[in-house]
């Protein structure tokens, strides 16, 4: 079957008002980039008209700014799932313009499949390489793109010769039936493959094709500083003293580690640790790190959703891609992400905090209680199933006029329950078998920030009483008075009452 070719405006024009757009890609990866871009100049066109043109919007998990940030520009999101991490969109959702449903990213596909959320009624997925019989090859990132080719009934591809398409046969697509049919999802280690290398759809579904040559829009990262230094090397001696004890095996457990500049310090230092063998990663995201520890045989094996890697290491896999094919597979994040694999394989689950409170319940998603950052991504995917859960943070942000440790989470998105290790610059708190009062003691003792350890005391000391000791009138203390002067600092627990 000869498929159209089209231009992206002559996509865009069949995209109409209220459609809800299913995308390939997760992070910057594999997204598609052509066709938004004449979508939001539609939307705008439309707008100018006085015409309402807003679309729904399911992807893997953030976007390159082709899709989150030309569509919220031009005002055109409607709603929007599982997660993001663009300042315009941010903007968006935090003003209510687009409503936003904050997901964990292995339970996407399941809640459109079950019909838990509006039916994607279009897809566009980038691909490098299309057959006539409906086989698509996906690029640099798997997220979403196989339920959606099953769901949408109009589907769009971007072929990007950006993408060799020697790239075919990195991909591992499963789909797992619904209940109550499901069966184990036969992932017993990071590298075995259980599914096909390409996405199977109706040639008739694909309405048309657009030709593009565009590189991912996968940011930089901010180079390691002494404050992530610090985090990475306490997780690898943790890791190490742990492996000391028997508690973890000699030959080591799968890692997961998670997004930004801290998840990449980490599996640097890790790499760098002499007592931590090479070891396999089984993960959603693989960055940088992850490539360079391979290159030094550190890393044996990666498993993940996406290739979310700065260009020059992209072209650098690319160019190799003999030697990285062997090492590598992408999976649609319902099998990356997937908790019952995490139980499974024992994964030492490694991510970054936006605050943690002093009894070991985590923020990961809003800032002071209220604006939405990001989102919660994989991090509960991973967590709550772990064989060790560990969170990082720095133990302070904004030149230290916010503590990251305080009394009460002014958001609650993982539980003390599924947090066993949390670790800042200054040192590591195990929480393992510890009652909320020691779970306190410990954190305050080597979590906190030297200018802070006296508040949290004082806090504990405020002479509440039961089981986990919260003041229910000082708990969110911390917050207002940042509210109000811009600095936690000037807590003063006089104003408090005792009770
Ligand atoms: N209160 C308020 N603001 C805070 C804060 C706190 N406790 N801690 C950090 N911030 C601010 C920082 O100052 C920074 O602000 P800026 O953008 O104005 O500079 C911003 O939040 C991000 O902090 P940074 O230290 O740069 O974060 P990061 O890139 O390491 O990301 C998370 C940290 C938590 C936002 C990120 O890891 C995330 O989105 N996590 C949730 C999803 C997840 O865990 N995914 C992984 C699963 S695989």
């Amino acid at each position: 079957m000869a498929y159209k070719r089209m231009s992206a405006e002559e996509a865009a024009a069949l995209i109409i008002n209220d459609d809800v757009i299913g995308f390939s890609g997760f992070t910057a990866a594999g997204c598609p980039k052509a066709i938004t871009l004449a979508l939001a100049k539609k939307a705008e066109a439309e707008h100018a008209k006085g015409n309402p043109f807003k679309v729904g919007i399911y992807t893997g998990a953030s976007t390159g700014d082709s899709i989150d940030g030309a569509l919220s520009r031009a005002h055109a999101i409607k709603f929007r799932s599982p997660y993001q991490s663009n300042k315009d969109m941010r903007n968006e959702l935090n003003a209510h313009e687009a409503q936003y449903f904050d997901l964990h990213l292995s339970e996407l596909p399941q809640y459109l499949r079950y019909g838990f959320l509006p039916k994607p009624t279009t897809g566009i997925l980038e691909a490098c390489e299309i057959t006539e019989d409906g086989k698509i090859y996906l690029t640099s990132a798997v997220g979403i793109a196989p339920t959606i080719a099953r769901l949408a009934d109009k589907i769009f591809i971007e072929l990007n010769k950006y993408h060799p398409k020697e790239l075919a046969g990195i991909h591992d697509i499963y789909e797992p039936s619904d209940p109550p049919y499901r069966k184990e999802i036969p992932v017993y280690s990071p590298s075995d493959r259980i599914g096909t290398t390409y996405i199977q759809i109706d040639p008739a579904k694909i309405v048309g094709v657009v030709e593009t040559d565009l590189p991912n829009e996968v940011g930089g990262f901010t180079p390691s500083d002494d404050v992530t230094n610090k985090i990475g090397a306490n997780v690898a001696n943790f890791l190490s003293t742990e492996m000391k004890a028997g508690r973890i095996p000699a030959s080591f457990l799968p890692v997961q580690s998670g997004v930004g500049n801290v998840a990449n310090a980490v599996l640097g230092a890790m790499g760098a640790n002499e007592d931590i063998p090479p070891f396999e990663v089984y993960t959603e995201v693989i960055q940088d790190a992850v490539i360079d520890l391979m290159k030094e045989g550190n890393v044996k094996f990666a498993s993940g959703c996406s290739l979310t890697v700065s260009t020059p290491v992209l072209e650098e896999v690319y160019g190799n891609l003999d030697f990285f094919k062997k090492r590598i597979l992408l999976r649609p994040q319902e099998i990356s992400n997937n908790p019952e694999i995490a139980r499974r394989l024992g994964l030492i689950s490694i991510n970054t905090a936006l605050e943690a409170d002093i009894f070991g319940n985590i923020n990961s998603t809003h800032v002071v209680g209220t604006k939405m950052m990001n989102g919660i991504g994989g991090s509960g995917d991973f967590c709550r199933n772990a064989y060790l859960s560990i969170f990082t943070t720095p133990s302070t942000a904004k030149d230290g006029k916010i503590s990251a440790i305080v009394p009460m989470v002014s958001h609650l998105d993982h539980s003390e329950h599924s947090v066993k290790i949390l670790i800042t610059e200054h040192g590591v708190a195990d929480l393992r078998g510890l009652s909320p009062i020691q779970r306190a003691e410990t954190i305050i003792e080597n979590c906190v920030a030297p200018e802070y350890k006296d508040l949290l005391r004082q806090y504990l000391n405020l002479g509440q009483k039961g089981h986990t000791p919260q003041n229910m009138k000082s708990a969110l203390a911390f917050h207002s008075t940042f509210n109000k002067t811009g600095d936690m600092r000037k807590v003063d627990w006089s104003e408090y009452e005792v009770i």
